[in-house]
């Protein structure tokens, strides 16, 4: 395992140091919500996985430094293809990608041959090589929509990895799906039964929610979208107190950009973890991040092959969303 504590030398300004190399280096730093706030304090962009797909795909920089998980960094490779890809921690999984293996997916696949396969972009490049349109939270029904106007309202449509998202834009769109089933350990940790305790305890706040977070808990909330959908709404509502079921990294984009609000994470289930934050994607540090661009690693390649299976739906994608 690399030692990121000796790549650093002692007494260095860490911020500096990163700012410095990202400039000799020409690199640019895309970071996701979820990140530690010093890791979004020194990004040259924040967004969800939508907007930091775009922006993976038109920049120019020689490297690009995810500050995220390592499906969104693979989809950054597979979009823009001759820039560099570091994520600072290889590690930096996700649990829904993981609760979809691609030969599993496979035969599941294949036991469906008619369905037109939607997939949530949460999934690993191989899973996205065997799909016919990716989606993110911010797109879905849009997306689904778009399938059923293209290929007919009766299309039959396979929602992979997450059974929470896909049930939720079921719902929305008004009919049904064959859904994978898959979830995120972060999102299934709220607790409905203290959601409405805190609920009655502030009457005068609006529950908002991540479509990932089980359909029980959507049940309760005034407003369900995407990271970035949840920011807006924070930021543009009249509302003055909400409560947050998502990773908390949120919380800080949200305090920045309207101080006045009372912002209050949802409660996991267990009171006494930090379950609500996501455990891969808090892998990354300045430290790593220092590391990552000094050492020109690690570096995220995808298989030529899989790569081009998968870059087929992501475009689409990204033209069906505009
Ligand atoms: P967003 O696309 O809403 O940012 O979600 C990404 C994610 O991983 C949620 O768990
Ligand atoms: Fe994956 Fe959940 Fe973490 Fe998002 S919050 S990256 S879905 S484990």
């Amino acid at each position: 395992m690399v030692n990121f504590e000796k790549s650093i030398p002692a007494g260095i300004d860490l911020v500096d140091a990163i700012l410095k190399l990202k400039r000799e280096k020409n690199a640019v730093i895309l970071a996701h919500y979820y990140q530690e706030e010093e890791i979004q304090d020194i990004a040259d962009f924040i967004g969800d996985s939508l907007e930091l797909a775009r922006a993976a795909q038109k920049s120019t920089a020689d490297r690009i430094l995810f500050a995220g998980v390592h499906f969104m960094a693979e989809g950054a490779k597979i979009l823009n293809p001759s820039r560099k890809v570091l994520l600072p921690d290889l590690r930096a999984g996700c649990s829904l990608s993981d609760s979809c293996p691609p030969a599993k997916f496979a035969k599941f696949r294949e036991t469906h041959p008619d369905h037109f396969v939607v997939t949530y972009i949460n999934c690993s490049a191989a899973i996205k090589a065997q799909s016919d349109v990716i989606c993110t939270s911010s797109n879905a029904v849009k997306i689904v929509k778009r399938v059923l106007a293209e290929f007919g309202q009766d299309k039959p449509i396979l929602f992979a990895p997450d059974r929470n998202l896909g049930a939720w834009v079921a719902k929305e769109v008004g009919r049904e799906m064959t859904l994978w089933q898959g979830a995120c350990i972060v999102h299934e940790t709220f607790s409905e039964r203290r959601l409405i305790e805190l609920k009655v305890q502030n009457p005068d706040a609006e529950i908002i929610a991540h479509p990932e977070c089980e359909p029980s808990l959507l049940s309760k909330a005034d407003y369900i979208g995407s990271t970035s959908a949840l920011l807006n709404h924070v930021i543009q509502s009249p509302t003055k107190k909400f409560i947050v079921a998502t990773e908390e990294g949120i919380l800080h984009q949200m305090r920045k950009r309207a101080p006045e609000k009372e912002l209050i994470p949802a409660p996991p289930n267990n009171s006494n973890c930090s379950c609500n934050e996501c455990p891969f994607m808090k892998l990354n540090t300045l430290e790593k991040i220092y590391a990552a661009l000094l050492n020109d690693g690690p570096e995220v390649t995808v298989p030529a092959e899989i790569a081009e299976k998968a870059l087929k739906p992501l475009q689409r994608m990204l033209d069906w969303s505009v």
